[in-house]
């Protein structure tokens, strides 16, 4: 009750300091990894990925408006599923790009009037409220806040031929992850600046000069990336009780 009523006074300053926030999801990938299943379009307990996904930042007080960013071929399929779950937030289901950067790019682009935005991958559907809010409660200090669990195995770094070269110590590496928030004036300018291939969006804004913080993530926020990630993303959903 009173962890309610914390959330609720958190929601209520981030809603007004914040606002409008706007969320990109991108769900454009080929999904090569996962084989035959489109994994968008797989079942979590009984309901499509992307739904389950689109329907948190829906639920979302903090979040005003969505852009779904999906294949050519989902487009129709996306939006349907939009009517029928009543996504009243989502102001564009829209083509994505060749590379997740260049889907991002395209969400970014159909977004209007916003001054934060929460980028989210459509293959992680075990994103909850909470990540969304303290992302955006992060970023309001610096501009940029990105979910992020420690290391628990042990990292090396070796050349082409194998040969170990060093092995970092854990203390400060980070796996990251996606929400990723950034306020809307940064982003846009690092996805306009910088055009090398990247496999995340803070790394445009780190190499465009802006400090970028990272907060505590989950665990259990996976990315479904093959079958087996899909197995165990219902058995978390299972254990969370969904
Ligand atoms: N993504 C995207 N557009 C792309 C590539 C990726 O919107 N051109 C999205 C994916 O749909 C996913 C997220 O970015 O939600 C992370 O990408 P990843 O897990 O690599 O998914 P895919 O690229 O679809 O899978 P694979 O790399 O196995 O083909
Ligand atoms: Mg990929």
């Amino acid at each position: 009750m009173i962890i309610d009523e914390e959330n609720k006074q958190v929601n209520n300053r981030l809603a007004s300091s914040l606002s409008p926030v706007g969320a990109v999801i991108v769900a454009a990938g080929s999904g090569e990894r996962m084989g035959e299943v489109d994994k968008m379009f797989a079942l979590l307990g009984g309901e499509p990925v992307l739904a389950r996904v689109v329907d948190v930042f829906q639920s979302c007080d903090l979040i005003d408006r969505i852009v779904v960013v999906v294949s050519k071929q989902s487009l129709k399929k996306c939006r349907q599923l939009g009517i029928e779950r009543g996504w009243f937030k989502v102001v564009d289901v829209c083509p994505g790009g060749e590379r997740r950067q260049d889907s991002v790019a395209a969400g970014l682009s159909r977004l209007r009037d916003c001054h934060w935005v929460v980028i989210h991958d459509g293959a992680r559907p075990l994103v909850t409220e909470d990540l969304i809010r303290h992302g955006l409660a992060e970023a309001e200090e610096t501009g940029a806040a990105v979910a992020a669990v420690p290391v628990t195995d042990t990292i090396k770094v070796a050349g082409d031929d194998r040969l170990v070269q060093h092995t970092p110590s854990r203390h400060n590496l980070w796996v990251v992850q996606t929400p990723q928030v950034f306020r809307f004036d940064i982003i846009t300018e690092a996805y306009r600046r910088v055009k090398a291939e990247v496999t995340d969006d803070a790394s445009l804004v780190e190499q465009s000069g802006y400090k970028v913080k990272l907060y505590m993530g989950a665990y259990d926020n996976i990315k479904v990336t093959t079958p087996d990630d899909l197995a165990l993303a219902e058995v978390l959903w299972q254990k969370h009780g969904k």
